[in-house]
């Protein structure tokens, strides 16, 4: 109908003002489906709420054929046939959902998801959006029902409609997705016209009974007759294993569609067993999941270069981003690594950029991409620390800037964050808030004040905010049990540069005692297997610094070991290799590394044939996929403590 008018467009316009005016005079015979809606209305004070008959649910994320495996596996607990059970894929729009009351055949009201329960009414709004049927067509609806969809702002208007904004001085969108749910919340509806917004639907909700079909491939079929935009590229799957054939060819098509999307929905497809599958909580339904493809590389704006002064003084520049999601994870600050990086690649804030996730793990920026919105200033390094204001040092061989006050605030800050860190001293509940409160009160200047009870004890803690009796037991008693930290883990804890936990445990075993490394020359040092110049170097250099000694005498003389246990030659897990993945539900990578190595064990980072076993905790990376792959022994947490402790 739409690309094949059946009268002239001056026709049109002029049975349309027509219209129009009769409306205006008699507004009461206006109908919910005039074209005239599509206009937009006069602009709204502020949406309404309008309450969902049948709750809006999220969907639980796959990444990989493994996850999808589980799903099912899940199901077939609760569903036996789900194994034998033929899927519906769809591809999963990113854009802004929205649910549309039909009644009678008539949208009668659309709103946006809002928190699931309710959401705002946007029915003036969604009545511009062109390929959104008013009124319905065929038969066979129901009197009453509720059509869930996705508004998406085509990829092909977007950066059209970002220039348009920013000439008009106006801030751009980050991407598509943010395009269409600020389109969609305009309270002058002649805006969010201007804008053509379109719309995908994939689901029905009766209130009071159920949608007349068979299966979710019956359902959009249903959808499209009625008249609604249905994805074109959905399919059936006869189990899973097809289903993955069919994911793979969608996944390659993903990103030559004109719309955003970010992933494929796979769909249990017989209707009557998702009601028996139930849901998880309110929270999404068990018949369907989200297969997502993290991405490794995403783009994004940044918003703003911050610096962050560490431990060392390194002056560490990062970036605010735009939230985006890279492999899986939502990632909202980036490094940048430092000035010459960013000089040399002229990132600026306000540039979109690309980011990634260094080893899967920290965020970083990349560079800028596409065009730069005009007018964002050239990145100016600072002369002066964040911090403390002293004049920055840039060693002519390095690439990092430092502030040299050792004194400066955000450097002991960082320090005694770090000295109390997971992987060093592990003193559970001491954290960046708590740190900055104890400093801010003057409690403690250094970390040895920490096992210092003239400066600080459980009374002293129940002046700050946030404290109450248990919890300042509780960080007092996390304070003593830090104090039988292995050497190894104290020298990594004192923060000395270039000595991370490898380098730490070198030399803890090599030395035995504080006592004894600090005796030693820098060539001694240097003449451990492992151990370079520039290390025994920084080493021997920090321990003669006065400054140092003294820090270390009072953490001696307040109790805490300085000592390396002697490790077992022929402990428990002598001759045992293992790897650790993913985090562990208490031991911290540091401490399970110790605790094996104390063993006799060996800890190392790749799988191969000989590793004894794979310790994996939650969110486990590749080498729980390797390790299934080449039938290495796979234990958690607990039975690594039994293996190491030798009790069953
Ligand atoms: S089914 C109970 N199918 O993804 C129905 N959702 O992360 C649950 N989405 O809020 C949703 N395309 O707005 C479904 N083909 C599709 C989808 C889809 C996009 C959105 C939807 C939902 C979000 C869940």
């Amino acid at each position: 109908m739409l690309d094949a008018p059946e009268m002239g467009d001056a026709e049109y316009d002029r049975l349309f003002r027509e219209l129009q005016r009769l409306e205006a005079e008699r507004p009461d015979l206006k109908a919910p489906d005039s074209p005239t809606h599509r206009v937009g209305a006069e602009p709204a004070q502020q949406f309404r709420k309008h309450r969902h008959a049948v709750p809006m649910l999220s969907l639980a994320n796959a990444f990989s054929e493994q996850d999808l495996a589980d799903w099912e596996e899940r199901n077939a607990r609760i569903v036996a046939e789900v194994t034998s059970a033929s899927y519906t894929l769809e591809i999963k729009i990113d854009g802004a959902a929205v649910s549309l009351t039909y009644a009678d055949g008539v949208l009668a009201v659309g709103a946006t998801r809002g928190n699931g329960i309710e959401g705002e009414d946007v029915t003036a709004n969604l009545r511009t959006v062109l390929d959104l049927p008013l009124r319905l067509q065929g038969r066979a609806w129901s009197s009453l029902m509720e059509v869930r969809g996705e508004v998406y702002f085509p990829k092909s208007r977007f950066a059209q409609l970002n220039r348009e904004r920013e000439a008009r001085g106006e801030p751009p969108f980050a991407n598509p997705r943010n395009a269409a749910a600020g389109s969609l919340r305009q309270l002058d509806s002649r805006i969010t016209r201007d804008r053509g917004l379109r719309i995908f639907c994939f689901h029905i909700e009766v209130p009071d009974g159920d949608a007349p079909f068979r299966t979710q491939h019956d359902l959009l079929q249903g959808l499209r007759a009625w008249g609604f935009p249905v994805e074109p590229h959905h399919r059936e799957a006869r189990d899973l294993a097809d289903a993955n054939r069919h994911i793979a060819v969608l996944e390659r098509m993903l990103d030559g569609l004109d719309y955003e999307a970010d992933g494929v929905v796979v769909k249990v497809n017989r209707l009557a067993l998702h009601a028996e599958l139930g849901t998880v909580g309110d929270r999404e339904p068990r018949w369907a999941i989200a297969r997502k493809f993290a991405p490794e590389i995403a783009v994004t704006r940044l918003l703003e270069i911050r610096i962050n002064v560490g431990r060392t003084g390194a002056l560490n520049p990062y970036a605010v981003l735009e939230p985006v999601e890279v492999t899986g994870v939502t990632v909202s600050n980036a490094t940048l690594h430092n000035f010459d990086l960013i000089e040399a690649k002229d990132i600026r804030a306000g540039d979109w950029v690309e980011v990634t996730r260094a080893g899967e793990v920290i965020p970083q920026v990349l560079g800028p991409v596409r065009d730069r919105p005009r007018g964002k200033k050239k990145f100016e390094r600072p002369r002066r620390c964040p911090v403390c204001h002293a004049t920055v040092e840039q060693p002519a061989d390095e690439v990092m800037a430092y502030c040299p006050n050792v004194s400066c605030p955000g450097r002991v800050l960082e320090g005694i964050v770090h000295f109390a860190s997971r992987g060093a001293m592990d003193i559970r509940g001491l954290g960046y808030e708590r740190v900055r409160a104890l400093l801010d009160a003057g409690l403690i200047k250094d970390v040895a004040d920490l096992y210092d009870r003239k400066q600080l004890d459980a009374m002293k803690l129940l002046t700050l905010e946030g404290f109450a009796e248990k919890s300042a037991a509780q960080l007092m008693a996390a304070v003593e049990a830090s104090k039988d930290r292995p050497l190894s883990t104290v020298l990594f804890a004192l923060g000395i540069r270039h000595v991370g936990a490898q380098v730490a445990r070198l030399l803890a075993r090599q030395f035995g005692t504080l006592a004894a490394l600090t005796n030693a020359t820098s060539e001694a040092i240097g003449a451990v297997h492992g151990i370079g110049p520039a290390i025994a170097d920084a080493v021997a250099h920090f321990l003669s610094e006065p400054r140092n000694r003294r820090l270390i005498a009072r953490l001696e003389k307040l109790g805490v070991k300085l000592k390396e246990p002697v490790s077992a030659e022929g402990g428990l897990l002598a001759g045992q290799t293992y790897v650790i993945t993913g985090t562990l539900p208490s031991l911290s990578r540091t401490r399970a590394t110790a605790l094996i190595e104390e063993a006799g064990g060996h800890v190392a980072s790749s799988v191969s044939k000989s590793t004894t076993a794979v310790v994996a905790g939650t969110d486990p990376g590749s080498k729980l996929d390797r390790a299934r792959a080449l039938g290495v022994a796979v234990i958690d947490e607990a039975e690594l403590l039994r293996r190491v402790t030798g009790k069953p």
